[in-house]
């Protein structure tokens, strides 16, 4: 007979950045946010677009929500670099994802956050001439006192301060995408976590 294989899920250990949204928060406001939006949209399905990767884990969440098993679209968008925003925003969008996806559809944006709001508008832009009936924009996050440009943002999770977040598919430079909360980047935590050498015991 052969031996049953366990599979240990290993934890690895994250500096202690403060908590802003723990996991079940993030859960219960974004059904609530399934909600309102299944309430905005027609009877036909829309076509759901995700920016990735940030947005993979709240597309997921709202995905499951919707009824019909719609499936998500990718499109990339990168305007970052470390914590700060380059102010040009390059889209790309990707394999099996073209403009008949979206030709005369509703689109709904999914997106991690929402800062200068140079993304959001530049997406906006490109569906819409891409031939879309309309875009939509639900996103989990909102910095309004960061916004460059006036964009519409019609469902959001939660607004929050200028800060930089990290976790549940946000990241900084590829790095604590996994973590499940969000939570506040310094790097002074992050030093003092390497100092004390807590990540490798
Ligand atoms: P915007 O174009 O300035 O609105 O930036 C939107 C994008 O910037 C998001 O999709 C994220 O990729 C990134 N971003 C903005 N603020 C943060 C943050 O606090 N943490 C992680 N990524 C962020």
């Amino acid at each position: 007979m052969r031996p049953a294989i366990t599979l240990l899920a290993v934890s690895v250990p994250s500096p202690p950045f403060r908590v802003l949204f723990a996991h079940v928060d993030i859960l219960r406001r974004s059904y609530e946010l399934v909600r309102a939006l299944q309430s905005c949209l027609g009877a036909e399905p829309p076509c759901l677009v995700q920016v990735i990767q940030g947005a993979r884990p709240f597309a997921r969440l709202i995905q499951s929500g919707l009824s019909g098993g719609l499936p998500v679209h990718d499109v990339r968008a990168k305007s970052y670099e470390g914590t700060e925003s380059t102010g040009e925003v390059q889209i790309t969008m990707m394999a099996g994802f073209g403009a008949d996806a979206v030709k005369d559809r509703e689109v709904v944006l999914i997106e991690d956050i929402v800062d200068t709001g140079r993304t959001i508008a530049a997406l906006r832009e490109h569906f819409l001439g891409l031939g879309a009936r309309h875009v939509r924009v639900v996103s989990l996050l909102s910095k309004p006192s960061r916004r460059v440009v006036e964009v519409e943002v019609e469902h959001v999770g939660f607004e929050i301060p200028d800060e930089f977040v990290i976790g549940f598919g946000m990241d900084l430079n590829e790095r604590y995408r996994d973590l499940p909360d969000i939570v506040v980047y310094e790097q002074e935590v992050e030093r003092a976590f390497a100092r004390s050498g807590a990540a490798c015991r």
